[in-house]
């Protein structure tokens, strides 16, 4: 089982004073997640790459992309300090398109990810995972534990096995979950087998930060 790494998302920050907000976390963490999402593919909107490029931090920037057309923004966001870029198999059904773009974002000097929704079954993914070696590959795999668009919503259940079964098929895929992660259900998903956990509103919402990001490791 690949490294366990926790990636506070900012959705969840106080944007009125962003800075000191991931000045807070940052030593106790892994990345740090940056929610794009564009009013289309998700019904919500948030920011944008000058947001991102406002930030300063040494934390891994992490760019998941609730986006209709993700080729259209993977410059700006590798512009403004993204390190991995994450988008939606829904949003890119096609798996050349993903290949495409997976190589588009390793050109860029980034690691490459694909997102799939709850109700999205992992048959989405075969194509691209199971295809001969030397084609395309993203580094992560995104099993969404809410429908994407926005913090504290309910942890979806039904997805652990998804999880499990992209383990015991990917050892040493990078497996991250995200939407409603916290100390319990943070812990069914290391059990599933995911190594990444992103949360928003349990981090950024708790009163000892670093004791809740700890919560999530132990
Ligand atoms: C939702 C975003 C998540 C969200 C998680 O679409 O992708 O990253 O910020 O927030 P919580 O942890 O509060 O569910």
């Amino acid at each position: 089982m690949p490294k366990l790494l926790i990636t506070p998302s900012i959705l969840s920050a106080d944007f009125a004073k962003l800075q000191e907000e991931v000045n807070s976390i940052a030593p106790y963490s892994d990345w740090l997640q940056v929610d794009v999402m564009d009013g289309h593919f998700v019904p919500n909107l948030s920011f944008g790459a000058p947001v991102m490029k406002a930030i300063k931090t040494d934390l891994p920037l992490d760019v998941h992309l609730m986006v209709t057309n993700p080729a259209e923004r993977i410059d700006e966001f590798v512009e403004a300090g993204a390190s991995h870029i994450t988008f939606h198999a829904e949003a890119v059904p096609d798996i050349e398109d993903q290949r495409t773009l997976i190589e588009m974002i390793h050109a860029k000097g980034c690691t490459a990810g694909i997102a799939i929704n709850p109700d999205t079954s992992l048959q989405a993914l075969v194509p691209l995972l199971h295809a001969p070696s030397g084609s395309a590959q993203p580094e992560l795999v995104l099993c969404m534990t809410v429908h994407p668009g926005f913090g504290g919503q309910g942890f979806i259940e039904n997805v652990l096995p998804k999880i499990a079964m992209l383990r015991k098929n990917h050892p040493d895929l990078m497996i991250q979950v995200d939407g409603g992660i916290n100390e319990e259900t943070g812990k069914m998903c290391r059990e599933a087998g995911a190594n990444n956990l992103v949360a928003g509103s349990y981090i950024f919402k708790s009163k000892d930060r670093r004791k809740a990001i700890e919560a999530l490791r132990s």
